[in-house]
């Protein structure tokens, strides 16, 4: 099943959030402004990106000055994100590898990031308490998703047929078309993480929609939800 979804990943990476590459600072800005007030000042930190994708959030970690881990099950959604962070001269280290079951020692990271991944993930249990796992006592999970599939998908009149393929995953997908942000508080909970809480982000709801306008169905405002491990 996992073969399949490395399938998946790696046939969509080439299309993978076309529409957005033209704005990409305005999201890594928009991105900058929403964490600075969930990370301790002045700290250089260790900084896991899960499912980094074309690599936004490692790029938005590491622009902020930090030491930015980035992994993703996906060779091919890696070989983007390795490019884009050569065109913005950033270091980041990039990692192949399964987010429910991570690569790393225990008490690794300050913080660790998602965007975009909880809908893609078969074990949500696993993930979390992996999260857990490798962050230092006192660290931070900061996940951003949306209920993207809760109404039936828009995609883009057909133009591009290979927007509607995670529909062959869709069986192994728990949080498809239920990853409401009340859900994933409560999976963070269950899995030992303190402090929950989750916030609506209007404001990447209305960038989203003016760069991908008739990409998905946007009556779903994406959220970001934390926890702290302690
Ligand atoms: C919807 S994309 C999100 C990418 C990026 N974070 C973003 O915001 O655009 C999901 C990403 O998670 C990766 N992924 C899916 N399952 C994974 C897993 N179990 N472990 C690590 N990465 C995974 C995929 O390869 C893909 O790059």
């Amino acid at each position: 099943m996992k073969d399949k979804i490395t399938a998946h990943w790696n046939k969509r990476s080439p299309s993978y959030r076309k529409m957005y590459r033209d704005h990409l600072d305005e999201e890594i800005l928009l991105m900058k402004n929403l964490f600075s007030e969930k990370l301790p000042a002045g700290k250089k930190l260790s900084v896991l990106d899960i499912g980094t994708g074309p690599g936004i959030q490692a790029f938005v970690f590491a622009e902020l000055g930090h030491n930015v881990t980035a992994l993703d099950i996906s060779k091919e959604m890696l070989a983007g994100a390795k490019e884009g962070a050569r065109n913005r001269n950033l270091l980041i280290r990039f990692v192949e590898g399964d987010g429910e079951n991570l690569p790393f020692e225990a008490c690794t990271f300050d913080i660790i990031v998602n965007m975009h991944l909880l809908w893609t993930l078969t074990d949500h249990d696993k993930f979390f308490s992996e999260c857990k796992r490798v962050l230092v006592p006192g660290g931070r999970i900061l996940a951003i998703d949306g209920q993207w599939f809760q109404q039936e998908y828009v995609s883009d009149g057909n133009n591009n047929p290979e927007e509607r393929t995670h529909e062959e995953l869709i069986e192994y997908l728990p949080l498809y078309k239920s990853n409401s942000p009340e859900m994933i508080a409560g999976l963070m909970e269950n899995n030992g993480f303190s402090d929950v809480s989750w916030k609506a982000l209007p404001e990447y709801a209305e960038y989203m929609k003016r760069c991908d306008p008739e990409g998905h169905d946007y009556l779903s405002v994406p959220y970001l939800a934390t926890g702290v491990k302690y």
